[in-house]
């Protein structure tokens, strides 16, 4: 079935972080398609004209230095910190004015609202009311705000977090209790290939993409007509990348999304699809990270990896009791040892688990050890190929003696062979000789 267009010359699209960044790009490329109504979110305030001393400036050295002479000229304190913020404001409230005029040389209507999507919702309500009473109803949205505070997780602050998180998190909720999914033709949600794969330094970043990832499977089962999509952008040549994390992305071998492929993505996106559709709710664009293959040629090795583990930081285990006490799950054992084989091992993936044996198991109960030690022995080694380990967890019991929980045997390669798909006859239809074949189960849905 197909429904009405997404997009048209009357669809008012309320877009946060609109106004800078690659939001801002993409909103200036979707003007050209369709010039419809946009109103743009941001915390920079554009009401004052720039001050002259930062005029016909182009050339940031420049601005700075007159950003410096500035601050002394007022008696303020001129230290680096306080030039680049003010340096920062200008750049930022150009980069404003720059997007509102290239939207309106497109012919489309926009207005900017200075506007942290954080605010509390009766606040972007009423600062909302006067754009939403001239444009009309609000038919679309683009979640673009989002913020960094790389740090090490060992070094992250609560602030960090909050700043991070917020933006991603308590926008996207504020912005449905402006417009709810309901009234929307569809919502587009700018969350990154961080959330899906991880980043160093961006613990919080990944969290908050995650949530949106999942937040947009939510808000499209409860609003099937609504066209949601969550889109989790590789790096783009742009915006938030600074040069040294487009350094750290060269390093790993990904290239950036040039800024003009990338809007024309979040274009065809838009203006391509209908509000019933069977689209993907969650895209990943740009090329997936690759890591080097780490070193593992000499003697084969052995690591003890020490793990403390409560039920009060894994309250999911409550929900897998054997009598009285909850009990690991042997899957969460498994795939405790295969995670940290591929973390010891960097660019190795996990291919294959055998002999697995649930000895004593893990129970949460009163004689839970303190600490569990997971046991890694190399076993073969293929320099660039392969790795192979005996693994086992263990603990001490109350007298200072072995207790082993598991072990197996788990093989890291390097380049995954071709996945087969067993066509496995699993049990006779009545009255037949055929049987439902397994692949039937990851075609049909079942799985
Ligand atoms: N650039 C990339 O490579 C990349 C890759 C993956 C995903 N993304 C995602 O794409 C989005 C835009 O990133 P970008 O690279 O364009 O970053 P950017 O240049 O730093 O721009 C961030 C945008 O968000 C706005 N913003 C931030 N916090 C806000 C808040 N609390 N309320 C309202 N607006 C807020 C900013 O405007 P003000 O400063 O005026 O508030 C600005 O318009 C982010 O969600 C980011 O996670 C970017």
């Amino acid at each position: 079935m197909v429904g009405k267009t997404l997009i048209t010359p009357d669809t008012l699209v309320l877009v946060s972080g609109g106004a800078r960044g690659i939001t801002a790009q993409c909103v200036i490329k979707l003007a050209h398609h369709i010039p419809c109504k946009f109103i743009l979110l941001g915390r920079t305030p554009v009401n004052d004209p720039l001050p002259e001393w930062a005029l016909d400036c182009p050339d940031d050295a420049e601005l700075k230095r007159r950003a410096m002479t500035r601050l002394t000229t007022e008696a303020k304190k001129a230290t680096p910190q306080a030039v680049e913020k003010l340096f920062r404001q200008i750049r930022a409230q150009q980069e404003v004015e720059t997007t509102l005029q290239a939207i309106r040389q497109t012919g489309a209507v926009v207005e900017y609202v200075n506007l942290d999507v954080t605010a509390p919702v009766q606040t972007l309500q009423k600062e909302l009311a006067g754009p939403v009473q001239r444009l009309g109803k609000i038919n679309g949205i683009i979640h673009g705000a989002g913020t960094l505070s790389d740090r090490r997780i060992e070094k992250k602050t609560i602030q960090d977090f909050e700043t991070v998180f917020t933006p991603k998190v308590d926008g996207l909720r504020n912005l449905l209790k402006v417009a709810p999914a309901g009234q929307l033709d569809f919502l587009v949600l700018f969350s990154s290939v961080v959330g899906f794969f991880g980043n160093i330094g961006q613990a919080d970043y990944a969290m908050a993409n995650e949530v949106l990832n999942k937040a947009a499977y939510q808000i499209k089962r409860d609003n099937p007509t609504c066209h949601v999509v969550s889109i989790d952008w590789g790096p783009w040549d742009f915006g938030m990348v600074t040069p040294e994390l487009k350094r750290a992305f060269a390093e790993r071998d990904m290239t950036v999304i040039p800024t003009d492929a990338g809007a024309e993505m979040l274009v065809k996106e838009i203006t391509s699809h209908h509000t019933v559709n069977d689209q993907p709710v969650q895209i990943v664009v740009g090329q997936l990270p690759t890591r080097a293959a780490s070193d593992i040629s000499g003697e084969l090795q052995r690591f003890e990896i020490r793990r403390h583990l409560s039920l009060d930081a894994n309250p999911f285990l409550l929900d897998h009791q054997i009598g009285l006490y909850p009990v690991l799950p042997a899957t969460c054992a498994a795939s405790w040892i295969a995670s940290v084989c591929e973390q010891l091992f960097p660019g190795f993936t996990f291919y294959q688990l055998e002999d697995f044996k649930v000895l004593k198991g893990i129970v949460f109960d009163e004689n839970l050890a303190h600490e569990h030690i997971l046991e890694l022995n190399e076993i073969e080694k293929v320099p660039g190929e392969k790795v192979k380990f005996a693994a086992r967890i263990w603990s001490k019991n109350k007298n200072g003696r072995p207790l082993y929980h598991y072990s197996l045997i788990v093989t890291l390669l390097r380049e995954m062979p071709p996945t087969t798909i067993h066509n496995v006859n699993l049990q006779p239809s009545a009255g037949t000789n055929e049987g439902i074949l397994g692949k039937a189960l990851y075609e049909d849905g079942t799985l």
